[in-house]
């Protein structure tokens, strides 16, 4: 299946988020788009996929001029993307979710489902037991469902957006196959929005990049980190060096002491740990290992069962949150939207909310406060923008604006999630710029690079139980691999 797209442009008010796109993709490829933060790589696959209207151009596809008005239609002409946030009932289970997720009331016999459910599953290796209900899925197992759905619905052409965000590396070598099987035997297209360069060099044929809503370079693979980078930002990155901790500052910022948390599907039993000013612990592992539920607990959301919590010389164990924040503690949540950012207010009222503590806000002075942390943290937005109106990388910025300056403690579960290489890079430096002053932070990342290159300790979680690598300078990122599926055993202690 060939897809032309002709002089597509999309505006969201004064950002012109696709600016005169014309690309080709042709069938049985595996195509990169990407882009720095906000190019309008999202917009474009929404566009494709039937999510949302274009204001001018044309999609074309093996020839023939298409014209859709929504995904049940573009799916019909063969363009599916999985949803980041599957639209899924989560009562149901996954053959019922297969059996009614035509999605315009169409539904298959359950027992011809239930064959054509196992047949493409058996095919893929994916893990999808046909009566599990969908919540008690992992996001890559939503992800598998949500192909086998679209996949049967005969699409053609399959986009994913950052699809190996919250993933196992298990789970992400299952749905690379898979989708290389896909276009090299099926003929399949599949388009892949993706920050992981390693993702990109690992899978795809061709690349096409966007910055600023133009296309600014197509390209066959194979390539360089190097040199998508400079197609991405048109430049190279300088290289990074290892910032070591700077051993004259012993102060203890944190003190955890037989700490046990207990939690949906883990407990941790009995954690000790101290942690200085200006260090930084790297905390490893599989979504829901018991990482996220240490973050929770040092910023007072989640209650210990057990042991102490103490912040620099005081036990605060039991605290409210917003003490914890008081004494100087910061917290960022992956869920941006859920958690950190609320969604249906506008960055000047995210800043009143952080700087405005009387009675009264003075409006006048939020708006020119955003103003300047909108310039100094680069932010792509205005101080009247909604929050969710910001590209995935623009919330992370407006996370860390909303950080104070001179935090004891910052808890950040995977700061960079779903941001470019070089506004990742900004993120850290904003961090070490905090470190420096002294703060200390535990921080989580799926990404064993990031662990590695950022902490100066690194404790691994797997089902609850903790395991400290002896140390990050020596780890290779295989071993540490080892460790997060759980392989203690064979590692020096
Ligand atoms: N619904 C919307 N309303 C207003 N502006 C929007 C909307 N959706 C996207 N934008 C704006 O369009 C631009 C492109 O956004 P888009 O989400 O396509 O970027 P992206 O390339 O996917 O970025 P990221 O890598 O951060 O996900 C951004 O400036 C964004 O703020
Ligand atoms: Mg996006």
């Amino acid at each position: 299946m060939k897809i032309e797209l002709r002089h597509v442009h999309k505006r969201f008010g004064p950002v012109h988020a696709n600016n005169d796109i014309s690309l080709t993709f042709k069938g049985g490829c595996v195509i990169g788009v990407l882009g720095e933060n906000g190019a309008g790589k999202s917009t474009l696959m929404k566009i494709l996929s039937g999510f949302q209207p274009l204001d001018s151009g044309e999609i074309w596809i093996d020839d023939r001029h298409v014209d859709y008005t929504g995904p049940q239609a573009a799916i019909r002409c063969g363009i599916g993307m999985l949803q980041q946030d599957p639209l899924d009932v989560p009562a149901f289970t996954v053959l019922e979710n297969f059996i009614y997720g035509g999605g315009d009331g169409f539904s298959l016999p359950r027992r011809t489902a239930a064959r054509r459910l196992k047949e493409i599953t058996a095919r893929f290796g994916f893990e999808l037991d046909p009566d599990t209900p969908i919540a008690n899925l992992s996001i890559g197992q939503r992800q598998q469902m949500e192909i086998v759905r679209l996949l049967s619905l005969g699409v053609k052409t399959l986009i994913l957006d950052e699809p190996t965000t919250g993933i196992s590396a298990e789970q992400k070598q299952i749905l690379f196959d898979a989708l290389r099987e896909l276009t090299t035997r099926d003929g399949l297209t599949v388009l892949l929005v993706s920050h992981k360069l390693e993702d990109v060099i690992a899978l795809c044929d061709e690349v096409a990049v966007l910055r600023a809503g133009r296309v600014v370079g197509t390209r066959a693979m194979p390539a360089t980190t190097a040199e998508l980078v400079t197609l991405m930002f048109g430049q190279e990155l300088a290289p990074q060096t290892r910032q070591p901790l700077d051993p004259a500052n012993p102060m203890v910022a944190l003190k955890l002491e037989n700490l046990q948390l207990r939690g949906g599907r883990v407990t941790i039993n009995d954690l000790n740990l101290t942690v200085s000013m200006g260090e930084i612990i790297g905390l490893a592992g599989l979504d829901g290992s018991g990482q996220e539920m240490l973050l929770r607990a040092i910023v007072g959301l989640h209650r210990p069962a057990h042991g102490r919590i103490i912040l620099r010389d005081e036990d605060i164990t039991g605290q409210s949150y917003r003490r914890y924040i008081s004494k100087g503690v910061a917290f960022s949540a992956a869920g941006r939207l859920e958690e950190g950012l609320v969604a249906g207010l506008t960055l000047t009222e995210h800043t009143a909310l952080i700087t405005e503590t009387g009675m009264l806000i003075d409006w006048d002075r939020a708006r020119l406060h955003c103003e300047n942390q909108i310039k100094f943290y680069n932010v792509r937005g205005r101080p009247e923008s909604f929050i969710e109106t910001l590209s995935g990388g623009n919330q992370q910025r407006v996370l860390m604006a909303l950080m104070p300056e001179m935090p004891v403690l910052m808890a950040l579960e995977q700061p960079t999630r779903g941001l470019d290489v070089d506004s990742s890079r900004w993120i850290w430096e904003q961090l070490m710029a905090r470190r420096n002053r002294g703060a200390a932070i535990v921080f989580s990342s799926p990404d064993l690079d990031e662990l590695v290159a950022y902490s100066d300790r690194i404790l691994v979680f797997y089902a609850g139980q903790m395991y400290e690598v002896p140390d990050v300078t020596r780890t290779t990122i295989d071993e540490l691999g080892r460790l997060i599926g759980g392989h203690f055993e064979d590692l020096p202690v």
